[in-house]
């Protein structure tokens, strides 16, 4: 059992003092080192990580000693080349390797520093390429905090009150199949959330020739770890092909062979004409990457530039950690998949089992089960995943939340197979507590 003693309790009151508000867990895990599959809080005690620190440790928390290495490296050599102005051997040599991970040939990249900026330069040189002002992205979506990437972002009220008026993004619902926003099933339903698109916004709201992009995560993330239909991007770039609306993918979660692929579109047989990715991407630095079809064209000097991307420190990291993925592709793929299947039959047998798990879902391993107060009535168990989350913690694995009640399951791809099992059962002794609980006070 985890104990925290008055250690972390000064952090957490200094915390509050001198920074503003951050959301947080339910549980206090006051972050120290982390070496692998586990992370370590600041009284020492060890957790397994299921969180990947949001989906930044693909490769295992804290990276590769060889990732570190040449970080530490290029620091005594140089750290920011000014890639505005100079150039720099290093964002290139990337920048070519990243190309050979891509699907197809002739990409071109933007580098920054982090998700919402990589997602900003999407919706700029989207807007350059097109000559197109409006854009497209779905309810339950995100896509970053940042005025540009807001008018996007749209999974929770919180995130965007105050700052609008955002005037020139078009929502449409997401193929969100547990809770699907037209009543129906799939296949049965033949893909109606397309056909909405197509009749109603199109139609209605904004000619198809003003839309410059539609942005969509590949499996939703923050929105609660959603897997769309196999079939339903196929379908969606059909219809943004019919208008020249180009389709970016937004990476930044899903990427980086998070579902057993290095791009999660991949898995819908569909290529992308923008991609945007961060978090993974860097190894545990900022780095946020823009890649565009290059035959999209090029944007004027000077239309759309920053600081510091291209940093030589984050760009040897992250160099050195894809030059081991590419190497090492097919096996992490193979890896992945099996346990990703072997987590997900796990998540499908407590759905199974309790009461309180509604859905069990995901691809590779990127999982989630979400919680509802009952099967049939699919009220969301925000309590009983708090419960959990908080649960598992004092057990020694660490979760998150994501969506209104699911919680995700994003372990280091690189987890061994033990490990992932060990998480498992601690999170299913704690559903298995929350359930007992929540059944317990409906019968009092
Ligand atoms: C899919 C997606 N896009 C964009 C972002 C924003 O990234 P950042 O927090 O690095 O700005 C996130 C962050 O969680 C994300 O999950």
């Amino acid at each position: 059992m985890v104990k925290l003693t008055n250690k972390t309790k000064k952090l957490v009151a200094r915390d509050r003092k001198f920074l503003l508000s951050q959301p947080r867990m339910p549980y206090t895990f006051a972050a120290d080192r982390g070496d692998g599959d586990y992370a370590y809080d600041i009284e020492g005690n060890r957790f397994i990580d299921f969180s990947s620190f949001i989906g930044v440790y693909n490769m295992g928390v804290n990276s590769d000693k060889k990732v570190r290495e040449a970080i530490k490296k290029q620091l005594d050599k140089l750290m920011h080349p000014a890639l505005l102005e100079f150039y720099a051997e290093l964002p290139v040599d990337f920048a070519e390797l990243l190309s050979g991970m891509m699907p197809r040939a002739g990409w071109k990249f933007f580098f920054s520093n982090s998700g919402a900026e990589a997602n900003e330069a999407a919706i700029k040189f989207a807007n350059l390429f097109t000559g197109r002002q409006y854009t497209m992205a779905f309810y339950n979506s995100f896509h970053g905090r940042t005025s540009g990437t807001l008018s996007l972002t749209s999974s929770k009220i919180v995130h965007r009150e105050h700052f609008g008026p955002f005037t020139n993004t078009i929502h449409v619902p997401f193929p969100y199949c547990y809770r699907c926003p037209f009543g129906q099933e799939y296949p049965g339903c033949g893909l109606a959330c397309i056909d909405y698109i197509r009749k109603q916004p199109l139609s209605k709201e904004v000619g198809p020739n003003e839309v410059a992009a539609f942005f969509a995560e590949p499996v939703q993330g923050e929105g609660g770890y959603i897997v769309p239909p196999m079939d339903y991007y196929r379908e969606l770039k059909r219809l943004l092909e019919e208008h020249g609306i180009l389709l970016v993918s937004d990476e930044v979660q899903a990427g980086y062979m998070r579902t057993g692929k290095f791009l999660a579109m991949d898995n819908f047989g569909v290529v992308a004409d923008i991609y945007t990715m961060a978090k993974a991407i860097g190894a545990g630095l900022p780095l946020g990457a823009t890649i565009t079809r290059a035959s999209l064209g090029d944007i004027p000097p000077g239309a759309h530039a920053n600081t510091y991307g291209g940093n030589l420190a984050v760009i040897a990291g992250a160099f050195e950690q894809l030059k081991g993925v590419r190497a090492n592709r097919a096996k992490l793929e193979s890896e992945i998949k099996s346990k990703g299947a072997f987590a997900l039959k796990r998540l499908a047998e407590m759905r199974e089992k309790y009461q309180i798990v509604g859905d069990a879902r995901g691809i590779g391993l990127m999982l989630a089960i979400e919680l509802v107060k009952d099967k049939k009535g699919k009220e969301p168990a925000v309590h009983e995943r708090e419960l959990i989350l908080k649960d598992a913690f004092d057990n020694g694995l660490i979760l998150l939340g994501a969506g209104q009640s699911a919680i995700r399951l994003v372990p280091p791809v690189t987890i061994s197979h033990e490990n992932l099992a060990k998480g498992l059962d601690i999170l299913e002794q704690s559903v298995k507590r929350a359930n007992a609980e929540t059944l317990k006070g409906r019968s009092r």
